[in-house]
Parts: C-alpha cells; structure tokens; sequence
C-alpha cells in the first residue's frame, strides 16, 4: 500500500509535540543565530494544546527565545470580538503568547471584526502581509472530522488564498460543547486558504484520537480530493502527520516508531 504522505506514530499526544517543538525550537535557533525572524504558521483547538505547553516550557526551563518570531494564525471566527472567550486570539494569548516573550507587533490573527465590505480588502492584506515576511518557514496544522485544514471545508479549491467560508454543519457540532451550543457557534470564519497553507516550506499535521482515525487514513491514502482539504498535502514535498496510535490506527502502511 502507498503511502503518500510521510507520518510518525507516537504513545502519546505529548510524545508527538515534544518531537513537534523541538524541531520549531532548532529552527529558531539556527535562524536567530544569523538574525534572521522564524515565520510560524499557527492552529487552534485541542489539538496543538500540547505542543503550546511545551513550547512555554522551552521557553521558561530552556531559554527558547520568541523575540525572533514573527506567526500568522489560520483562521478565526466571524463575528466574534477578540476578546469573546471562545475568539482564537483570546485561545493562542492564553495557551501561548502571554507566556512566551514574542512581539505584540508580531502576531498575526485574522480578525473576526470585519463588516461585509472590508472583508475582500482584510483577506488580501493578510495575504500580502505573510508574502511580506517572506512566507511561512514552518505550518502547523490540526485536521477536522471533514478533512479541513485551517477551516478549508471540503469543496475549498487546492489553490485557494486566505478568504471567507462556511462552516460545515460537522465542524459546527465538533465545536458547539465549548461555544454551550451549536446556536452559539458562528456560521462563517476567516481562513487561509489551501494555496496558502501548501506554500509553507514545512508543514506538521497534529492528530490524536480514534474520532480522527478514518479522516487521516482518507487524507494520507485516499485520493487528491478537494472534498478532503488534507489531501492536498500529498501534493507538499515537505509535510509530515504527527499522530498518536488511536488516530494512526485506520491506515494500512507500516507505521514507524518514534524513537
Ligand atoms: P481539534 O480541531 O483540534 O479541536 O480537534 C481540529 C480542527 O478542526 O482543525
């Protein structure tokens, strides 16, 4: 059986973000060395909630320096103000960045606060903005039950830019337990598109979980779909799935160990 998208097995969650981290903290090492800033793309949800944790405590324990990061989040949602609780600038500054010495200046959240009229104009700037930092060195990415990166729901085309989309009812549900709800979660968010993500130079897909299992095996052995935005990672010569066994245990190549 091919497998057309490389990818390592782990004990555990944390497992998989220690290997996930220190691989971030070598390369903002080696490029804080010659002075240059190190362009992380970031996610939200459970998922990277451990490879934040270690990130702090490299940080706090190890002297991992952030000053020389410049990130851009994926997505967040419409019509939510910053600092509603369930907003993914409220998550990254509470699981990330009020612990970490990164720049304000530096961080990079597509706002939810857009009018209709100003949300074309928001997206191109966003664009232009990670093209200005010279693109993403390292992209990390969580996968959705509908195979989404970022919120790229499924029929969102492989060279689509940072734009406006719908969420699927799917993702809704996933989401509604923390918005106490699903009338309370939005209908609409603000995501980098799939063309975006895949110019990434490295790309970690995060995913834990048996619920996860049948969508990684789609997206990792299934064909090049866009009714799966995952997928479109076979096309990327850099991308790599992080997952624990329960998420792995769906796919027919030969999982290799971490050491
Ligand atoms: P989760 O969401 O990390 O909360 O499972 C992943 C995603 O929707 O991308």
């Amino acid at each position: 059986m091919v497998t057309n998208i490389p990818f390592v097995v782990f004990d555990s969650p944390e497992a998989a973000c220690r290997q996930v981290a220190s691989e971030i903290a070598q390369l903002i090492r080696e490029r804080s060395s010659r002075g240059r800033q190190t362009v992380l793309g970031l996610a939200t949800g459970s998922t990277p909630l451990p490879l934040y944790k270690e990130l702090v405590r490299l940080h706090q324990e190890e002297g991992l320096s952030f000053k020389n990061v410049t990130s851009f989040n994926l997505d967040e949602y419409l019509g939510l103000n910053r600092n509603h609780p369930e907003s993914y600038w409220t998550f990254m500054h509470r699981n990330l960045f009020d612990h970490v010495d990164i720049l304000p200046e530096n961080i990079q959240i597509p706002s939810g606060e857009l009018a209709d009229d100003q949300i074309e104009t928001h997206c191109a700037e966003y664009e232009a903005r990670i093209r200005k930092a010279g693109g993403i060195d390292f992209q990390i990415l969580g996968i959705g039950r509908t195979g989404h990166i970022g919120f790229n729901e499924p029929g969102t085309p492989i060279e689509a830019k940072t734009q406006k989309i719908h969420l699927d009812e799917l993702t809704r549900r996933d989401a509604a337990p923390s918005f106490g709800g699903i009338e309370n979660v939005p209908t609409e968010a603000i995501t980098m598109g799939c063309g975006t993500i895949l110019k990434a130079r490295r790309i970690a897909l995060l995913a834990w979980g048996s619920k996860k299992a049948s969508i990684v095996r789609e997206a990792i052995e299934g064909v090049i779909t866009d009714q799966v935005s995952a997928s479109f990672l076979q096309t990327h010569p850099a991308a790599t799935f992080f997952l624990d066994r329960e998420a792995a245990a769906d796919l027919h190549g030969v999982a290799r160990r971490a050491s």
